[in-house]
């Protein structure tokens, strides 16, 4: 039974007490934020102990994991402390606000010889299996292009430190990019060789970009555009993938529609076995701890998501 921890009960924290309280192999030992009422809330219907300080419970607790679901500017350093406990560490991503964070991050668990991993999520979704397999497969020929559209009112009921360079990195660029680039690596296997980027924010003059357009070509030479705005726009997020004979489009981020040739879009229907992407998420965590083969995003691969952050923000 691995014994896990997690650190940060905010938005998305609920997200990982459910995938463990679904997963048999694990259990919810202890839940901290710095807000108490947040820890408490979060364990109510658990047999987690709450904590205020991450310190605190990691010299109480016996953990064979945490679960990290901090503000971005925390991640490297909360991160290298539970390593250096010897605490393997799953951090939500993005995995941290730059290169050299990353690279500190990478170095204390290659020292400390304890597993560290990123919680790129939505490569769970079972339409990028399917779609890697197409890529792979080359089922509607090649594939030549990307686009992506993702526009939300990012800017209501954010967090404050979302709003900030300095504790989050970016705007909706750095968060919803990340999510961006994680699927597209993951799905063509490929690293970014040219990019540029543009953005700014006439929304609310915040120092966090609150509109960006990303244009880069893979290895190989597909290439992908992504737009993202966080203004007061509509809800809207579609992915395009072009092929030399069709194209397959996600909308909402998991919804498969495919077309070959230039028939229209057909959805398809995918078993997702009763499991979300937390709970697969959670599963190849465990294979990762136990050291078995596991899809779980490695350091390695989640610092090239930042290099390609940190590239397109020093053009912005
Ligand atoms: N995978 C996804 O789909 C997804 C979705 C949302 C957020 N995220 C990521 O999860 C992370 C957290 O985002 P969120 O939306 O939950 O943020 P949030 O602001 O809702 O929650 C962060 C929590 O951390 C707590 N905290 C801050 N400093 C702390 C400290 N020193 N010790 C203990 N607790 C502390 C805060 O009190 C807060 O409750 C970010 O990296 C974000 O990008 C991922």
């Amino acid at each position: 039974m691995f014994r896990l921890g997690i650190v940060g009960a905010g938005a998305i924290g609920i997200s990982h007490k459910n995938a463990i309280l679904k997963n048999p192999d694990c259990e919810i030992t202890a839940i901290c934020d710095l807000a108490e009422e947040k820890a408490l809330q979060l364990a109510e219907g658990t047999d987690a102990r709450t904590y205020t300080d991450y310190r605190v419970m990691a010299e109480v607790e016996t953990l064979d994991g945490v679960i990290l679901n901090l503000p971005h500017f925390l991640h490297k350093d909360v991160t290298i402390f539970f390593l250096e406990k010897g605490i393997p560490v799953l951090i939500e991503k993005p995995m941290a606000n730059t290169v050299e964070e990353c690279d500190a991050m990478i170095a204390a668990s290659q020292k400390t010889g304890t597993p560290l991993a990123v919680g790129h999520v939505q490569r769970y979704y079972p339409c990028y299996h399917v779609l890697k397999e197409m890529i792979e497969k080359e089922t509607l020929g090649k594939l030549c292009s990307i686009t992506e559209v993702r526009n939300i009112s990012y800017f209501e009921n954010r967090p404050r430190w979302f709003l900030t360079k300095a504790q989050a990195g970016g705007g909706i660029l750095m968060n919803y990019g990340a999510h961006t680039l994680d699927k597209i690596f993951y799905v063509t296997g490929k690293p970014i060789t040219k990019l540029y980027a543009a953005g700014n924010n006439f929304l609310t003059g915040d120092d966090v970009e609150a509109s960006a357009q990303l244009l880069f070509t893979l290895e190989g030479g597909v290439s992908a555009s992504c737009t993202y705005c966080g203004c007061k726009v509509p809800m809207f997020y579609e992915t395009n993938f072009y092929f030399t004979n069709g194209m397959a489009q996600v909308r909402g981020g998991q919804e498969l529609w495919l077309s070959e040739g230039n028939q229209p879009l057909r959805k398809v229907d995918i078993d997702d076995g009763g499991k979300n992407i937390f709970d697969c998420q959670l599963i190849e965590l465990v294979k990762f701890l136990k050291g078995e083969e596991s899809h779980i995003a490695t350091p390695a691969y989640s610092k090239e998501v930042i290099v390609a952050l940190e590239q397109a923000f020093s053009q912005i």
